[in-house]
C-alpha cells in the first residue's frame, strides 16, 4: 500500500460522546499519508459519494462495502503479566492474588521467559482490536521494557511496586522500588505509568517519594481502589496502625494523603465509594477504570465484586472508561467487557448502559483520559487512522449504531472467548497490520 491516498469504504461507527455517536451507511475514510512520517491520519470521513469526489490524487480504493468499521479499542486497565490466570478459579479478590496471581507474576523474573510471553501476549492483543490503554506488569523492570518493545499502540505502563503484605518472591526493598520508578519514569516519561499495586502493597513512603518523580517526568499514576469490601477493611485496618495515618476515614484518603490522586491518575475499579471519597476523587480530578467482566459474579468467570454505580460516578462529574482488568477479567476483548457492562446493568434494572455509551467509554473515553485524543480515540478529520473491520453484517438489521453493536455481541455471547477472534482487519496508522483472512 504505498499510495498516498486511501479511500477505505465500508459502514462506519464513530463514537463522539456517550450519547452522540455517528453512524455513516455506505461510507468513506480518506487517508492521507503524513509527509514527514510515514503513517496515514484522516483526512474526510463522510458518505462515499461525497469523499470521493474529494480525491484529486491518485488513490487506493479498498472496498469493505458490508461489513462495519469501529475505531481501535482502549483497554484502560489491564495487567499483561496475567494473561495465564484469567481462567483460574476465582473465589475473592485477595485469595485469588495470592493462589494465582502473585506465583503467575514471580515466573517474569526471568528474563528470556518475559520475551517470549510478551511477544505472545502483545500480538494477541492486537487481534482483539485493542491498540491503546493503561498496562500493569509485574515488578521486574525488564518486564515493563518488555511490555513497551512488544506493545503495538498507545499505551502507558508500569511496574507494580510491592514493598509490604506481598509474598516473598514479589517483595521488593523501598530502594528497589524507588530505583526501578527513578529508571523507568526518565526513560519512557509521560508514556510511564507510576503503579504501586494498591494501598495494601506499597508503603507510604514509597507511595510518596515515586509520586513526586512521576509528576516530574509528567508519568501518569495507577493503581487499584475499593475493589472488594474485604480489601476495604484490609486496608483501612492496616493504615489506621501506621503514623500518620491514624485518623483516616476512608480508602482513598490513603492516596490523598501520599499525593497519589492527579489529573494523571486512573484508579481500577472504585466500586464502593463513599460520598467523601467522590468528592476527594472529584476534586483531584482523578479518573477510574471501570471493569465489568473483572466484577462481574464468579459464575460469569469474574472475581464478584459488585456492580459499578456509572450513574453515581458520573453525578460527581468523574471522568471514567472502560478496562478488562485481564486477568481479573477472563477475555481480552473489548467487545466482552462492552457486553458485560451492558448486561449487568441491563439485569440490575439500571438505565442507560447502552451500546453506544460502552463503545465510546472503550475508545474515545480512555484516550480522553490519556490526554490522547486530539490525534486517537475516534475516527474524526485529523486523527490517527487505528480503525477495525468487522465481519460483514446482515442487510435485514437495522441500521443505527445500537443495532449493529447489539448484533455483533449476540454473535459471541454463547461462547465468550470467540470475541477475541471477532474482528477481521486492524489497521494502524493506515496500515494493515492484522488480516485473520490472510
Ligand atoms: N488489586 C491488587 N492487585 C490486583 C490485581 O492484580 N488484580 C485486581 N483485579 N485487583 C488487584
Ligand atoms: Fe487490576
Amino acid at each position: 500500500m504505498n499510495s498516498s491516498t486511501i479511500v477505505v469504504l465500508a459502514h462506519i461507527i464513530n463514537p463522539q460522546s456517550d450519547k452522540k455517536c455517528d453512524f455513516i451507511k455506505n461510507g468513506a475514510l480518506l487517508l492521507k499519508k503524513n509527509r514527514t512520517k510515514k503513517n496515514y491520519f484522516i483526512q474526510e470521513i463522510g458518505p462515499q459519494k461525497k469523499v470521493l469526489a474529494k480525491v484529486i490524487d491518485e488513490c487506493q480504493v479498498i472496498d469493505y462495502s458490508d461489513h462495519v468499521i469501529i475505531p481501535s479499542f482502549f483497554d484502560m486497565h489491564f495487567h499483561w503479566v496475567q494473561d495465564d490466570v484469567r481462567q483460574m478459579p476465582k473465589a475473592d479478590l485477595l485469595h485469588w492474588l495470592e493462589n494465582y496471581t502473585f506465583p503467575a507474576e514471580t515466573k517474569f523474573a526471568n528474563k528470556a521467559y518475559t520475551k517470549k510471553k510478551a511477544k505472545v501476549f502483545f500480538k494477541r492483543l492486537v487481534q482483539t482490536g485493542t491498540l491503546g490503554g493503561a498496562c500493569y506488569s509485574s515488578i521486574h523492570p525488564h518486564a515493563t521494557e518488555e511490555a513497551f518493545e512488544h506493545a503495538v499502540g498507545d499505551f502507558v505502563i508500569g511496574n507494580v511496586l510491592m514493598t509490604m503484605n506481598s509474598p516473598k518472591s514479589l517483595t521488593q526493598t523501598k530502594k528497589e522500588a524507588l530505583d526501578s520508578v527513578k529508571f523507568l519514569a526518565k526513560k519512557y516519561k509521560q508514556n510511564y505509568a507510576l503503579t504501586p499495586r494498591f494501598a495494601i502493597a506499597t508503603d507510604p513512603q514509597t507511595m510518596l517519594a515515586t509520586g513526586a518523580i512521576a509528576k516530574k517526568n509528567k508519568s501518569f499514576i495507577q493503581s487499584h481502589l475499593s475493589e472488594t469490601q474485604g480489601e476495604i477493611s484490609f486496608v483501612t485496618n492496616l493504615y489506621k496502625e501506621l503514623e500518620g495515618f491514624e485518623k483516616i476515614k476512608s480508602y482513598t484518603e490513603i492516596y490523598k494523603k501520599v499525593g497519589l490522586l492527579t489529573p494523571k491518575t486512573i484508579m481500577g475499579h472504585g466500586i464502593h465509594l463513599s460520598v467523601e471519597e467522590l468528592q476527594l476523587l472529584k476534586g483531584t480530578q482523578t479518573a477510574i477504570a471501570h471493569c465489568p467482566t473483572s466484577n462481574a459474579p464468579i459464575r460469569q468467570k469474574g472475581l464478584g465484586s459488585g456492580l459499578f454505580n456509572f450513574k453515581k460516578i458520573e453525578r460527581y462529574g468523574l471522568r471514567w472508561a472502560l478496562g478488562s482488568d485481564i486477568g481479573g477479567g477472563p477475555f481480552l476483548s473489548m467487545f466482552d467487557v462492552m457486553r458485560s457492562f451492558v448486561e449487568q446493568n441491563k439485569k440490575a434494572g439500571v438505565s442507560g448502559a447502552n451500546y453506544k455509551k460502552a463503545l465510546y467509554r472503550a475508545t474515545l473515553a480512555g484516550a480522553e483520559i490519556l490526554q490522547k485524543d486530539k490525534k486517537l480515540g475516534n475516527l474524526n478529520p485529523l486523527k490517527e487512522a487505528n480503525f477495525l473491520v468487522l465481519p460483514k453484517i446482515n442487510s435485514q438489521l437495522k441500521m443505527n449504531p445500537e443495532s449493529i453493536l447489539e448484533f455483533y455481541v449476540k454473535k459471541g455471547q454463547k461462547n465468550r472467548a470467540k470475541f477475541d477472534d471477532l474482528v477481521e482487519k486492524v489497521f494502524y496508522q493506515g496500515k494493515l497490520i492484522y488480516n485473520k483472512r490472510a
